[in-house]
């Protein structure tokens, strides 16, 4: 069988195998704790479910606009005027299935084959995949001072002719890092002045701690929206804990949203309206919501940074947003994914390998379930890792005694 080469390329996404094999082995009686995903436990907004529940009651689901419904878009600009004090046009707004549409559609937009896009490593799995899929070059810089936070002279070393777009994401999924104003000034800056694009993917903008906040690349841009070279990338995913609706949406210069409409016309023809009328829920609801998710999951970092206090031999960089931390565990293997495949045989906790983020020695844990998984699940990988911890443990109602240190 001749299959594509460029597709048949394209790594299978890390989380969502990883979840998978969590699941089998739960269905096998296994006692599996998954701080894998990056999933709130939360239920559906009230607002949301009431709205696509109205929509559905109607009868009335057919095709909508390919850009998405024309309320929808103005809970968006409502949104973004509230969030980000910017006042948009219908006609800048395009509304997708998943913020990760949104970024595979901008990247098909902008990328001719070969041009490149600067990724700033740690970095969501997904990017370089994405850039490859459109034929164009990931091009990654790395922090070297074991920050989680680039250096600007790396990123403007990195921009070439062939560069198209520098994409950001602060909050920074996998590391929790929340990148200072003075550096999005500065990416702001060279993007206007080589006039590359400058991705924003904000989808964890408000889940910040500590008083912390994502300052937005708008703040800093001279030119107006139908000029800018900032594109901002959202979602109800993480900030309403609304994984399952695969809502997202992009706000950038019309022409690229124009674009941008035909690809997703082409392809997909229009983002479900029941899934926009529960999107639209959200944004126009009680915004309490975000708040007390925002302070479930800062709740939830508190432990998890108690519970690591104790953990001999890891270094840990404190995150200030989202609901990932990436320990550095070099200390016990270099190997990232080892690390991750040995803590699931032994202890039954599912992590995600840094390697899968540009982070080798360091393994991804997400914070965004229930304080029980993360108390338990630390205290099994600080037994399977740390051998000053005590060496039995129960899993489920098994007791383990480790013998392998
Ligand atoms: C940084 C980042 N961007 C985009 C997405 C995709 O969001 P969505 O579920 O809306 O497609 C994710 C999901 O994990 C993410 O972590």
């Amino acid at each position: 069988m001749k299959l594509s080469k460029l597709a048949s390329e394209i790594a299978e996404s890390p989380t969502f195998a990883l979840n998978e094999e969590a699941r089998l082995l739960r269905e096998r009686g296994e006692a599996v704790i998954n701080l894998g995903i990056g999933e709130p436990k939360n239920k559906t907004p009230i607002a949301a479910v009431l709205s696509s529940g109205a929509k559905l009651t109607t009868g009335d689901v057919k095709y909508t606009p390919p850009d998405g419904l024309p309320s929808m878009k103005k809970a968006v600009i409502r949104y973004t005027e509230e969030a980000y004090n910017r006042l948009v046009a219908p006609e800048n707004v395009i509304v997708t299935n998943g913020a990760k549409q949104s970024l595979f559609n901008i990247f098909y937009s902008i990328l001719d084959p070969q041009d490149e896009v600067i990724v700033v490593a740690p970095y969501w799995v997904s990017y370089p995949e994405m850039i490859k899929m459109c034929m164009g070059i990931p091009v990654i810089v790395t922090p070297e001072d074991g920050t989680f936070t680039p250096r600007f002279e790396d990123i403007e070393r990195a921009v070439t002719s062939s560069t198209r777009a520098i994409i950001i994401n602060s909050p920074n999924n996998p590391s929790g890092a929340v990148y200072p104003p003075e550096l999005i000034e500065k990416i702001v800056n060279l993007c206007e002045k080589k006039g590359i694009f400058m991705i924003c993917d904000d989808i964890y903008h408000k889940l910040t701690f500590d008083g912390v906040t994502a300052v937005p690349a708008w703040n800093f841009a001279k030119k107006d929206i139908e000029s800018s070279n900032v594109i901002v990338v959202n979602g109800v995913a993480k900030l309403y804990g609304m994984t399952g609706f695969r809502i997202g949406w992009v706000v950038a210069p019309r022409k690229l949203v124009t674009v941008m409409t035909n690809v997703l016309a082409q392809t997909t023809s229009c983002v479900s309206p029941i899934a926009q009328a529960a999107a639209e829920g959200a944004l126009n609801g009680l915004q309490s919501v975000v708040e007390a998710l925002r302070l479930q999951i800062q709740n939830n970092r508190d432990v998890l940074l108690q519970e690591m206090k104790t953990f001999n031999g890891v270094r840990l960089i404190e995150p200030h947003g989202t609901f990932y931390v990436l320990p550095d565990v070099r200390a016990f293997n270099k190997n990232s994914v080892e690390v991750s495949k040995f803590l699931l045989k032994k202890a039954m906790v599912v992590t995600v390998p840094g390697k899968e983020f540009g982070m080798e020695g360091h393994i991804r844990i997400s914070f965004a379930g229930s304080v029980k998984d993360i108390t338990e699940g630390v205290s099994r990988i600080k037994w399977a890792l740390d051998s000053t911890s005590p060496n039995e443990i129960y899993i489920g109602d098994k007791k383990l005694v480790r013998d392998w240190m």
